[in-house]
């Protein structure tokens, strides 16, 4: 039996071959750019996916019979805005997750609906991100094309679209379009009438592991998938990233060292935190939900700061020496904790958790004659794990108690950063055999949608195994007095970087 999982990335398809032990057999990532008509703007042609997708899964089935695939699980970028006419052609590029144009659009819905009511219905607050502001935005400002709309998707349920021809979603990713009833698993009908828009625009809603759909005729020429293979409902690129390290029990917490940083819990129960700085969505894992912190630019701060300040290391890397990253981070070992006073906030991109804030802005703050590029380099290391712990908090705040973090992520791969991350979070973390992200989880949701397992639980304890522990240093305390200064820099410097961005 085997199995592919399929991520519908921001600048990439990434499609996975699996087996039934979760070897990885194949895999195949095809790369796209995407549109930035304008500041705060993000978009992508759908075709465009739905063509990287028909490459990716015909270099995967290379060298395997279409017919040994027992099912296909998918995932993607959440929170995007696809929208559809009445002959399911695509209306406009899509409006993407990194998107901030419609912030006025979320004030105006937040004060329609009611900002109690909004959050009790939804357990989030409305955020530029998610996609009904996005909607708002569309009707407000292509009225022309906002009356032609007759199906509104997510970039994963597009591709499932043109894959088998029908319209389902799951309750993972449905979580972030502020239209759903995240308590109930539903389409919210009080958010929708109060919006004026209509129910039937919206795909029919499963669980993450249904089997809900089937490769057609014409996908299955386009792509040399078999017809009928089952199309398992799948889920939001975090939850199929949670469920692909393992995150698959209450209290279980990932952090992940992507560009954008997450940290991520499971809940067997719905929890929202009272100000909806975390975001509170359904899991993957059937029946259960999850809190996430999500910083705008994590390893995204260190890859900026490498491109600016790191082109000598970048050019030894380039002639065939070693790793721009690890000459940075070498140098950043000899730098005491705290940096000797410097510290570095990281909202290069403005900020989601804590402070949820398009105009925030990054900052080395304490910078004497004294400091070298090393310390800046440990600042930057410092100041993203400070900002990751601020959602642990959020999280330790609401009652879950991890007895350990699993880090994932191109972040988690230096031995610097993950002693940092251990110590900071005051917490051991721990690493996973299973590196591929969210196509994995993707496979794996796939892998209990065919009834290889009974539980999405099951899957995780035969093919996710811990590889690396890495334990709390003896004096974690260190850590305290730089990360207390960190905390109070945002309420302090919060005008000052509306001013900068009014500029
Ligand atoms: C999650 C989020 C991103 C996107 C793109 O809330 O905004 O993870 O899903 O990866």
């Amino acid at each position: 039996m085997k199995f592919i999982g399929i991520d519908v990335g921001t600048s990439s398809i990434k499609a996975l071959l699996v087996d039934s032990s979760g070897k990885v057999l194949a895999s195949s990532n095809p790369e796209y750019p995407f549109q930035t008509p304008a500041p705060l703007q993000a978009e992508t042609d759908p075709e465009v996916w739905w063509e990287a997708t028909c490459k990716a899964l015909k270099e995967l089935l290379k060298d395997v019979k279409s017919e040994s695939i027992a099912g296909i699980g998918l995932t993607g970028q959440m929170h995007g805005l696809v929208i559809l006419d009445a002959h399911g052609q695509v209306l406009r590029p899509c409006i993407m997750w990194n998107d901030q144009r419609s912030f006025k659009e979320c004030e105006e819905m937040t004060e329609l609906l009611g900002e109690a009511e909004v959050l009790r219905l939804t357990g989030n607050p409305i955020l530029a991100g998610f996609t009904a502001p996005k909607l708002r935005w569309v009707e407000k400002n292509e009225p022309e094309v906002f009356s032609k709309i007759s199906k509104v998707l997510l970039p994963k349920d597009y591709i499932r679209y043109r894959l088998t021809g029908e319209f389902f979603s799951e309750v993972s990713d449905a979580s972030g379009t502020s239209m759903l009833n995240v308590g109930e698993r539903k389409w919210s009908d009080e958010i929708l009438s109060g919006m004026g828009w209509s129910k039937d625009w919206l795909p029919e809603l499963t669980e993450s592991t249904i089997a809900s759909t089937k490769i057609s005729p014409d996908a299955s020429s386009q792509t040399g998938l078999f017809i009928g293979t089952p199309v398992i409902a799948g889920g939001g690129d975090q939850a199929a990233q949670a469920v692909g390290c393992g995150i698959v029990r209450e209290g279980m917490v990932s952090a992940t060292l992507g560009t954008s940083g997450v940290v991520f819990a499971q809940s067997n129960q719905y929890r929202v935190e009272p100000e909806g700085k975390l975001h509170a969505f359904c899991h993957a894992v059937p029946g259960k939900w999850h809190l996430m912190g999500v910083m705008l630019s994590a390893a995204g701060s260190f890859q900026w700061y490498k491109n600016q300040l790191g082109r000598e290391e970048q050019s030894i890397e380039n002639g065939g020496g070693e790793n721009a990253y690890e000459i940075l981070t070498r140098s950043a070992e000899q730098v005491a904790v705290g940096c000797e006073g410097l510290v570095f906030l990281p909202y290069l991109s403005g900020e989601r958790t804590p402070h949820p804030d398009p105009h925030a802005r990054g900052a080395f703050v304490g910078l004497t004659l004294r400091h070298s590029k090393a310390h800046l380099t440990r600042a930057v290391l410092e100041g993203v794990s400070y900002g990751l712990k601020d959602s642990l908090s959020l999280m330790q705040e609401l009652g879950i108690r991890p007895d350990k973090v699993i880090l994932s992520g191109g972040g988690a791969r230096s031995s610097l950063w993950k002693q940092m991350l251990a110590d900071i979070f005051e917490s051991p973390c721990s690493l996973v055999n299973a590196r591929e992200g969210a196509a994995y989880g993707a496979a794996l949701l796939a892998s209990v949608g065919c009834d290889h397992f009974s539980s999405v639980e099951e899957a995780s304890d035969s093919w996710i195994k811990e590889t690396e522990l890495v334990e709390i240093s003896s004096n974690p305390s260190k850590y305290h007095k730089n990360y207390k200064i960190y905390q109070n820099l945002y309420p302090r410097l919060k005008e000052s970087f509306r001013e900068l961005s009014a500029e």
